[in-house]
């Protein structure tokens, strides 16, 4: 129970669980009170705090600022006046409540607050009424101002801080009126206009003049001014304006009358005609047919939808003087100097003595109406005073729109949100929302709305862009684990380590079994990858390719425009040939390091002889091998011709790591039967380990591995192609000029790739820019740089332009995506933060268990690879001297030891 809400003579007695239905942020939302009323009966109250995440800017302030105004003056009336209902039992508040910065003049945070509270007539009644009350609120900030985002408080801290954010016991609590005044018709007493140093004498006059009240003149606030103010004070200050829906009573309807009345009896009196010979009398007769106009006027509005409002400041410190003349001002003009229009001009009231300051505390904490500071208001017409139309009190119960002048302390959106499309939203909150993957929410309408995406759009692919820190990475790791955790198969390529290590540590319990590791920091244990390997025609000829395709990527990168000369056309075809010959036996397959023997050692070829496999190409380049020597140093003892074309390869065979991954024969990962089986593929090409260059090698060659396997899955009836997920994060560096061919072809073969990088002009092959705009279904583009935005900007006209893409904050992004099929509005999305971070536990253990099964002692490996790369001749000897045992078996049970024998089944 909340100690602190107890001093109100109340005390929080339950928080009531109910959910919103379709809401992200669903939760108990609605806190329940018990108070004792001034009469001693005991009150329920139920209320509820909206908090604001962020504002919109208004965008062309400067140009349009008059426009501006107008309209957002229009809109907050518009607003006030929906809520007008005939239950004096609510109340709403919106409360500026700045916590300032410690050591930082002017800085800080101020907490904007929708407030609402009803009396209940029961603790039972309490929800049912807050409900309604929820809802109704909801509807009408998501009608009225879209593009507000909140946060509904669901935990009762968060409430109470809101609710009670510094202890209202010792609390200084002032308060703005509306200037009133006794008017004496017959002389003329000049005031000052605004509230500072206004005589209170005249309440000894109460009983004489007409009672007047000058109704407050909106403008349009400047907000800025007033929370820099708020934030200069070094203590929080809470600004509040409360407005309670009220009728005009019948003897509040006849005293109004009655003042009206006293003007009209002037006007006859002092003669129906001014005298040009006492201009005194003029002036008294014109401001009293003004009175009759502002009464009546006065009269008339509040008979319509009177609210009554309540405009208060409080501190746990003493309140300085000049913030409160600056919210004074902020309410309204100052009084007018014409007599045709007596409005403007407020009263500031401090509590004068004990009594007076609990009941303004009382009444400030409690969103109730006050009760103290005196007033000069004959009987009947106490209320008045506080009584307004929605006119009145829009230039002060106003939700912050950022304007050219800015809004210190709170967060400001200058990007638009979009809503969620009819499509999205019925997918998301339908009868199988749970079973489509949750991206985040929609948070436009206010409160947030879950958005997903269906199995079946996803296979057209997802790719999110997006400068540093915006979120990529949370957001792929949040899809992955919804897709492990749905039973899906994926692999994730990640080229950091870090989204490798989270997902390592984050394995759902019951996708353990279904990992397969490939970290080539692992070096004991290295599993194994022959890209060579392959037992049909197509892939040999597609693995070829990809081949081709990695090494055309790697020597661009590497050489640039001179990238022609060191491998042109014959260096391709020497490659290319040679991998065929090397893919020529499926009993015997060559590794990459076999593949690069054939270039160092005068016959090492001939040991795919004769050819297992050979197609008339194939053939006729064995014919051309008998007349090539690679090895042959010309005169000048220039490089051989093997050596030139090898060196290339260099890095990749010689780099301890990739050479224990790629020279194994066999691999210990069927990538085809991974996918089929929708297995886990976690990948991680941390680059701190391995060299940039080799860690996008293994990269490339992972993607060529996945991409054959998929276009193997052209022999499988479609229904049989399981779908599978291809996560990689900074894509870039590992997309070669095949990954077009990819972006097209793998959703047919179930397939669906979900990318992310930085930027689009990163991408320096612009037709994997094009195939990425002509292919994917979902492009998520969070905030990016101008020249990237310009780029998208075509994608998303016309709902979002360059400026929201370029203004989008941390977390947020514009979405365009399809649904079924078919392509639907762009609409705003913000991410959820981050989860629970990885388990060590959870990451050795499911290490371990990869290891054991695909990774391979190193020993065996290195044996291995050495007898590979035997010469023809040796490779007979040894034939003929039988080798012992592989050590192999030795070396397993050695493993089985340090995994532990349960692991062993
Ligand atoms: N919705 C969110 N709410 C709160 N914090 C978030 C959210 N999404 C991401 N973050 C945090 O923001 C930081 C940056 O996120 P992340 O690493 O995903 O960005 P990124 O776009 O991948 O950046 P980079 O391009 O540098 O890799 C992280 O600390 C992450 O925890
Ligand atoms: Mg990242």
């Amino acid at each position: 129970m909340s100690e602190g809400l107890r001093h109100l003579r109340g005390k929080l007695l339950k928080q009531i669980q109910t959910t919103e239905p379709g809401s992200v942020a669903a939760g108990p939302y609605l806190f329940v009170f018990e108070r004792a009323s001034e009469r001693g009966e005991t009150v329920t109250h139920v209320a509820f705090a909206l908090r604001l995440v962020s504002c919109p800017a208004e965008r062309d302030w400067d140009r349009r600022r008059d426009e501006s105004e107008r309209r957002g003056l229009a809109l907050q009336t518009d607003f006030i006046n929906s809520l007008f209902c005939p239950d004096p039992e609510r109340t709403l508040a919106v409360r500026y409540l700045s916590t300032p910065q410690v050591g930082a003049v002017g800085a800080g945070r101020v907490d904007v607050v929708l407030l609402a509270k009803q009396r209940a007539v029961s603790a039972e009644g309490a929800r049912q009424e807050g409900m309604v009350l929820f809802r109704e609120i909801r509807a009408l900030l998501a009608g009225s101002m879209p593009d507000h985002e909140w946060q509904v408080a669901t935990d009762e801290t968060e409430f109470r801080r809101l609710w009670e954010p510094f202890p209202w016991t010792t609390a200084h609590v002032a308060e703005i009126r509306r200037r009133e005044d006794r008017v004496r018709l017959e002389t003329l007493r000049p005031r000052p206009c605004l509230g500072r140093g206004r005589p209170r004498e005249d309440v000894q006059d109460a009983a004489e003049g007409v009672y007047l009240v000058h109704p407050f003149v909106p403008r349009f606030s400047s907000l800025g001014r007033v929370l820099r103010m708020l934030l200069m004070h070094p203590h929080p200050v809470l600004w509040q304006v409360s407005l309670t829906p009220v009728w005009l009573s019948l003897l509040e309807e006849e005293a109004l009358e009655g003042e009206i009345a006293k003007c009209e009896a002037y006007l006859r009196e002092a003669g129906a005609t001014p005298s040009p010979s006492f201009p005194s009398q003029t002036v008294l007769h014109r401001r009293a047919l003004a009175m009759v106009h502002a009464l009546v006027g006065q009269l008339v509005r509040l008979q319509d939808a009177p609210f009554l409002l309540r405009m208060s400041l409080a501190s746990p410190e003493p309140l300085p003087r000049t913030l409160l003349e600056a919210l004074g001002v902020e309410a309204t003009g100052p009084v007018s100097g014409s007599l045709e229009h007596l409005g403007g001009g407020y009263d500031v009231l401090f509590a004068s003595d004990s009594e007076s300051a609990r009941q303004a505390r009382d009444s400030a904490s409690w969103l109730e109406p006050a009760a103290w500071g005196g007033s000069l208001a004959p009987a009947g017409l106490e209320r008045v005073r506080s009584l307004v139309d929605a006119v009145e009190s829009a230039g002060v119960f106003s939700l912050p729109v950022a304007t050219g002048d800015g809004l210190p302390g709170i967060d400001v959106r200058a990007a638009r949100s979009r809503h969620l499309p009819r499509e999205v939203a019925a997918l998301s909150q339908g009868p199988d929302a749970g079973t489509h993957l949750l991206l985040g929410s929609n948070p436009y309408l206010g409160l947030p709305q879950p958005v997903r995406l269906a199995d079946r759009d996803r296979r057209h692919h997802t790719y999110l862009v997006g400068q540093t820190g915006t979120g990529k990475t949370t957001l792929l790791k949040q899809m992955a684990l919804a897709d492990m955790a749905a039973g899906r198969g994926l692999a994730v390529i990640d080229p950091h380590g870090d989204l490798f290590e989270d997902l390592l540590g984050s394995i759902p319990e019951h996708r353990r079994e279904d990992v397969v590791v490939v970290d080539p920091t692992d070096i004991e244990f290295p599993i194994g990858l022959n890209v060579l390997e392959c037992s049909d025609d197509d892939s040999r000829y597609a693995m070829a390719r990809e081949m081709r395709g990695v090494m055309e990527r790697l020597m661009g990168d590497q050489y640039q425009h001179q990238a022609a000369e060191y491998t042109g056309p014959v260096f391709y075809q020497h490659m290319q040939m040679n991998m065929l010959l090397a893919m020529s036996d499926p009993d015997d397959p060559g590794t990459l390091l076999e593949f690069y023997q054939i270039f160092q050692s005068k016959d090492y070829w001939k040991r795919w002889l004769p050819l297992r496999w050979g197609d008339a190409k194939l053939n006729r380049w064995v014919k051309l091998l008998e007349g090539t020597d690679y090895t042959r140093r010309g005169s000048d003892n220039a490089a051989t011709m093997g050596e030139y074309l090898s060196t290339k390869f260099e890095d990749f065979v010689f780099d301890p790591r990739l050479r224990l991954i790629f020279g194994q024969k066999r691999s210990s990962v069927d990538i085809r039967a991974l996918m089929n089986d929708g297995k886990i593929l976690l990948v991680n090409l941390a680059k701190g380990k391995l060299t940039e260059a080799n860690a996008r090698f293994l990269g490339m060659v992972l993607m060529a591995m996945i991409q054959s396997a998929a276009m193997a899955r052209v022999h499988l009836p479609i229904e049989k192609r399981r779908p599978f997920y291809l996560y990689v994060d900074e894509f870039q560096s590992v997309a070669t000029e095949n990954f077009i061919l990819m972006l097209s072809e793998a959703r047919k073969f179930g397939l669906g790739l979900v990318l992310a990088n930085q930027f689009l002009s990163q991408i320096k092959d612009s037709r994997i820019t094009q195939s990425i705009f002509g292919n994917v279904g979902t492009l998520i583009a969070f905030r990016v740089s101008t020249a990237d935005a310009e780029m998208l900007e075509p994608q998303f006209a016309p709902y979002f332009d360059r400026h929201d893409l370029t203004n989008l904050s941390n977390w947020s992004a514009c979405v365009k995506t399809q649904v079924s099929g078919q392509v639907v509005t762009p609409f705003s999305l913000r991410t959820r933060g981050p989860d629970v971070g990885p388990e060590a536990a959870v990451f050795e253990a499911v290490k371990a268990r990869s290891r054991k099964r695909y990774g391979r002692p190193r020993a065996d490996v290195e044996a291995e690879i050495e007898e590979g790369l035997l010469g023809l001749r040796e490779r007979k000897e040894r034939a003929t001297t039988q080798p012992e045992p592989e050590t192999t078996d030795k070396l397993k049970l050695a493993l089985d030891e340090i995994m532990g024998r349960d692991d062993r089944a």
